[in-house]
């Protein structure tokens, strides 16, 4: 790091240069993207450096100024697979979504996974990883949450803090996104989310400055939405007031992928690139500095950020990518994530772990074709996904073949092709199988046990909806009760998985199945993982980021959430329109600070499916009362049950102000965690 500080230290010098150099055109260039060839070379074969990666910047060669290369994220690299005339493959490792890392409550197995990601980034040429995703997830439905962390800024701001620090420490830049209050998908590009400052500061802001103070991100994102009236991109409130004076952040802030909008306000407010840039941005440039309608001093303080990001990069450094990240490494990590942040939901009477030999009944599409992750630009081009089913057999278990036949032929026909678009972003998953009572009751007849996995998919664009996405559909419902019925009626349990991306309704049905596993979409080792917490080979230790309500209404912010938006959806950028429509046009966020737990724990509130923070184990444990002291807070945890295991411990302040994981804990064995509280929490 020091030798990476001094180099800097002495192009720091030299961009003073540098700067008296560049004529007004190559300034504005520098500001300016290089356009989409880069992300969209897999279908247009543009010729650039690393084909799928989301943008690059502009190079200078005169004055040795290179292009630098930007990817996204969050669950990997995302970047083309294959190339024209290339034998060699791309693929990069499927890591589990941000929901589930922060299920993990592990801080430094977080980091180990944006190690994992910036040594990918750095051995394919990327140099600025277009992550970590971080937005609060403030409502169940919106469409991205799954690559978000948390309803808690405090948890939020952790783990990106702890992923921002893995990336950065294998020399390639982070990029914290979306800043900020990008909380729905809907008319994302217009929508004006209305924030009362305290609120911003408390919930919504409160996350990026935990991770901009604890990590020092390379770069920040800037949203597509609005914040109180005004484009986040050109808020110099948000953009340099709040960011750059209150936190002190160093670093570069570029617009999310639609620059075109006041270039000039944009760069006077802080914005020092304009992603994914267009040529007549830069003629803008040009022709409002030379009119005086831009202060050239506001462009130069963009460029030299630009400057200062593009000589910490490898590509300025001439690093060498070696197009041969350890993938074999990468994928245990991926599988230990997805291992500590699957959540137990329910195991009653000890169904789970399952016995040795046991033969399995596998319901469910999601059961066969595992969804490692949603779709969008948070899509990654992984080489395999083994699926629950496969993880079975890696366990030593028998899956019910005939069934498994018939699952196999049904998504061998009915797997949705896809536009060559819709499979750059990770195009739409296989629709469920109707099942029907006889195959059922045949499939009970050979099998100890049923398993029904429940998937979801979502992605960038649009925002979920409440029937047949957060609510299960009536042929889930029906398939449900038919298994239950059909396989209590033998005396064997039945468990459900769960292979979502973001909060569905379980109050109606959980007291149905034994037990409920939250798989989230646990990358492409997800089937490993749930097959060995399926077998007790890991006891799960994950516990919920985010509250499951047990209805929709009961959130104070479904009265301000487009769940009943039916237009289209806001892939494009278009024109505004709706401006006055409530939810989309603009919302109010008129519950608050009344998010997630903040809201369920407050006296006369009503009860919750699942809590945040929780989640079930194959052990027990007892916890002493926090003891605080000296602004430090002390708890020992004892594993009270027969088998080792993990646990988090939370400590709340009354809202979440630490937490950790604990080593493996044998029974009868005991740790003592300690943690400095910072800020208000230490009084
Ligand atoms: C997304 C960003 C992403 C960018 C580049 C945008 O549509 O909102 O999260 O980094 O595309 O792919």
């Amino acid at each position: 790091m020091d030798e990476i500080a001094a180099e800097v230290k002495k192009m720091v010098k030299n961009i003073d240069q540098v700067l008296q150099e560049l004529t007004l055109k190559e300034k504005a260039s520098l500001v300016v993207g290089a356009g989409y060839r880069s992300m969209l070379a897999g279908i247009l074969g543009s010729k650039v450096p690393v084909p799928g990666a989301a943008g690059m910047t502009r190079p200078i060669p005169r004055l040795g100024i290179p292009a630098i290369v930007l990817s996204d994220g969050p669950a990997g690299v995302r970047i083309e697979p294959r190339r024209k005339g290339s034998e060699a493959s791309f693929y990069c490792t499927g890591f589990p979504i941000g929901s589930l890392l922060a299920s993990t409550w592990n801080t430094e197995l977080v980091e180990r996974v944006g190690e994992a990601i910036g040594n990918e980034a750095l051995e394919y040429g990327v140099d600025v990883m277009l992550a970590p995703g971080m937005n609060l997830q403030r409502n169940p439905l919106c469409g991205r949450n799954f690559e978000y962390f948390s309803e808690d800024p405090y948890l939020s701001g952790k783990t990106a803090a702890a992923y921002t620090r893995g990336i950065q420490s294998q020399g390639v830049g982070a990029c914290l996104k979306h800043y900020a209050a990008n909380n729905q998908e809907t008319n994302r590009f217009w929508n004006d989310s209305r924030v009362p400052e305290d609120v911003l500061r408390k919930l919504y802001l409160r996350n990026f400055e935990i991770a901009v103070k604890e990590s020092a991100p390379w770069t920040i994102m800037a949203s597509y939405n609005r914040l109180n009236g005004v484009h986040t991109q050109q808020d110099s409130w948000l953009l340099t007031d709040v960011l750059r004076g209150e936190w002190g952040f160093q670093g570069l802030v570029m617009t999310d992928w639609t620059g075109r909008r006041d270039t000039a306000a944009q760069i006077e407010a802080g914005c020092d690139l304009m992603e994914p840039g267009k040529h007549s941005q830069i003629r803008e440039i040009v022709r409002k500095v030379k009119k005086g309608e831009l202060p050239e001093a506001a462009l130069d303080t963009c460029v030299r950020r630009v400057l200062e990001l593009i000589v910490k990069t490898p590509t300025f450094k001439g690093y060498r990518p070696s197009l041969q990240p350890d993938l074999e490494a990468h994928a245990s990590v991926a599988r230990e994530a997805a291992e500590e942040g699957i959540v137990l939901l329910e195991n009653r009477e000890g169904a789970l772990p399952l016995a040795h030999g046991t033969t399995v009944a596998l319901f469910g599409v999601g059961s066969y074709e595992t969804l490692a992750g949603g779709t969008g630009s948070g899509h990654v081009h992984r080489p395999y996904v083994v699926s629950l089913d496969e993880g079975l057999r890696k366990e030593g278990f028998t899956v019910e073949e005939s069934l498994a036949g018939t699952y196999t032929q049904y998504i061998g026909k009915n797997r949705p092709r896809g536009s060559s678009l819709s499979r750059m972003l990770g195009g739409p998953a296989t629709p469920e199988m109707t099942i029907g009572r006889e195959a059922i009751e045949a499939a009970s007849e050979g099998a100890d046990i049923a398993i029904l996995t429940l998937s979801r998919q979502a992605g960038e664009g649009g925002d979920r909806h409440l029937e047949g996405d957060f609510l299960l559909t009536e042929g889930e419902r029906q398939m449900l009760a038919a298994i239950t019925e059909a396989f209590h009626q033998k005396g064997e349990k039945v468990v459900v998985i769960l292979n979502i991306g973001g909060v569905i309704e379980t109050a109606s049905w959980k007291h149905l199945p034994d037990a409920i596993v939250l798989a989230w979409q646990p990358g492409q080792e997800g089937g490993s993982a749930l097959g060995r917490i399926l077998s007790g080979t890991v006891n799960p230790s994950g516990r919920l980021p985010v509250t499951f309500p047990v209805d929709y209404f009961d959130l104070p912010s479904s009265r301000n959430f487009p769940y009943d938006f039916h237009g289209k959806d806001s892939f494009l950028s278009g024109k505004e329109k709706d401006a006055d429509v409530r939810n989309v046009g603009f919302t109010e966020y008129a519950e608050g600070l009344d998010v997630g737990y903040r809201y369920f724990q407050k006296e006369g509130t009503p009860e919750v499916s699942y809590p945040f923070g929780y989640g079930l184990s194959y052990t027990s444990f007892q916890e002493s009362a926090p003891v605080f002291s000296d602004g430090a807070v002390t708890v020992t945890v004892t594993n009270t049950g027969a088998v080792p295991g993990k646990t988090v411990v939370q400590v709340y302040h009354p809202f979440l102000c630490a937490y950790g994981k604990t080593r493996l804990l044998q029974p009868g064995e005991s740790q003592t965690l300690t943690w400095q509280l910072e800020g208000e929490n230490s009084k």
